[in-house]
C-alpha cells in the first residue's frame, strides 16, 4: 500500500517518499542491491561527496555519457540530473535508466521549451544547430550535432566557417565561445541559474586575501567572471587545471561539489570556492539545487523498487540519439 501511494505521488515528488528503516545500513544496502542487480552508478562532480564516493564512475556531462555509451550493466543509476539520465535512456533504450529524484532539473534545459525553439529555428534558416547537452530530448530532437564544455570548441571547429550556426541555450558559454573561435553563431538567451550567480567583486575580494591564487571558471559562467579568469574550462579541464598548475591556491567559479574531487586528488592546494552575489547560502558557494536534490536515501529507494525511471518516446529517442551520437563520434 505505502510503495502504491508513493508510485502515485511520485509525479509530484520526484521521488519515492517511503520511510527508510533505520536500523539499516545505507551503504551496505545500496551496495548489495547495485550487485543483485548488476546497476553502474554514475555521478557528476557536482553530486554530494557522499554520493561520489559511492559511484562506480565520477564525471563531467562528456565523460558521463560516454560511460553510458559503453556500460554493460543492466541498469543505469544516475546520480546527475534529468538531462544526463534522459541522454544515457537515448544511448540506452534497453537498459532500465534510474534517477533518484525526477525533479533534478536544470535551468539550461527549462529554458528552451520546444515550440518556442522550432520558432527560433524558423527565424534563422540555413543555420546548423548546435545544442549543449544541457537540453530535453525535444531539443535534441531539433539539434545537428550535441556538445558538452569539454567539446564545444572542436566541434565547432569541424563546421565549415561559412556555415551559420545556432548555439543553444547557454548564451554565457555562446559568446564564450564565438570569442573563442571567431564565429558569429546566433545565440539562445539561456543561462545557469547557479554559474549567473558568481559576483567579480567579491571574487576579486578573495583575490586579495590569496593573490598568490589562480581564478578558475566553468564557461557558463557570466562575461565579467570569465573576463578575471586565468583558466576556464569544464568541471574535468577544471579538475586538471588544479592538479596540474603550480599555483599553491585557486578561486573556482563553477558549482561547489567539485570540490570535493579536487580535495581528494589535489590535497595539498587551497580551493577556495568562488562566492555567490546573494549570500544565502550556508557555505558561501554556489550550488545547484537540482544536482542536490539526490541523496543517499534516494539512491537506495530508486535501487530498491526500480523507481524513477527515465522514459523517451522511442520515435523521440531516435531523433535525439543522432546529434548525440555525431558528439560521440567527434569526441
Ligand atoms: P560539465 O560537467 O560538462 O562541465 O557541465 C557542467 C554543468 O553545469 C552540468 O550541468
Ligand atoms: Fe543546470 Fe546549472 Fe545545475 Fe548544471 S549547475 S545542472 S547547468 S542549473
Amino acid at each position: 500500500m505505502q510503495i502504491e501511494q508513493a508510485i502515485q505521488n511520485l509525479p509530484n515528488k520526484g521521488f519515492l517518499d517511503i520511510p527508510i528503516d533505520k536500523n539499516i545500513n545505507l551503504i551496505d544496502e545500496i551496495n548489495r542491491l547495485r550487485k543483485e542487480k548488476n546497476v553502474v552508478i554514475l555521478a557528476h562532480y557536482y553530486q554530494v561527496p557522499e554520493i561520489q564516493d559511492i559511484a562506480d564512475f565520477v564525471g563531467d556531462s562528456l565523460a558521463l555519457a560516454q560511460a553510458a555509451a559503453k556500460t554493460d550493466a543492466d541498469m543505469i543509476l544516475f546520480a546527475g540530473v534529468h538531462f544526463m539520465a534522459e541522454t544515457a535512456k537515448i544511448l540506452n533504450p534497453d537498459k532500465k535508466v534510474l534517477l533518484p529524484d525526477l525533479l533534478a532539473g536544470c535551468s539550461l534545459a527549462e529554458s528552451a521549451p520546444r515550440e518556442k525553439f522550432e520558432e527560433f529555428k524558423k527565424k534563422h534558416p540555413n543555420h546548423l544547430v548546435v545544442s549543449y547537452v544541457n537540453t530535453s530530448a525535444d531539443i535534441k530532437a531539433l539539434t545537428d550535432i550535441v556538445c558538452t564544455s569539454s567539446n564545444a570548441e572542436k566541434i565547432i571547429a569541424s563546421i565549415p566557417k561559412d556555415q551559420p550556426i545556432i548555439f543553444a541555450p547557454d548564451k554565457n558559454l555562446g559568446a564564450y565561445l564565438n570569442k573563442k573561435t571567431g564565429r558569429n553563431m546566433v545565440l539562445w538567451d539561456g543561462a545557469c541559474e547557479v554559474h549567473e550567480e558568481f559576483s567579480v567583486d567579491k571574487i576579486m575580494e578573495l583575490k586579495k586575501e590569496y593573490p598568490e591564487a589562480k581564478i578558475i571558471a566553468h564557461p557558463e559562467s557570466r562575461e565579467s567572471v570569465l573576463n578575471i579568469a586565468d583558466y576556464i574550462g569544464s568541471t574535468s579541464g577544471l579538475l586538471n587545471y588544479v592538479k596540474t598548475n603550480d599555483a599553491p591556491a585557486f578561486i573556482i567559479a563553477t558549482e561547489a561539489g567539485i570540490l570535493h574531487k579536487m580535495k581528494q586528488e589535489a590535497p595539498d592546494k587551497i580551493l577556495i570556492p568562488a562566492p555567490p552575489l546573494t549570500d544565502d547560502t550556508s557555505c558561501a558557494c554556489a550550488e545547484c539545487p537540482y544536482m542536490k536534490r539526490n541523496t543517499l536515501e534516494k539512491i537506495y529507494l530508486a535501487l530498491k523498487y526500480e523507481l524513477p525511471e527515465v522514459q523517451v518516446e522511442e520515435e523521440l529517442r531516435k531523433k535525439a540519439l543522432i546529434p548525440i551520437q555525431r558528439m560521440l563520434e567527434l569526441s
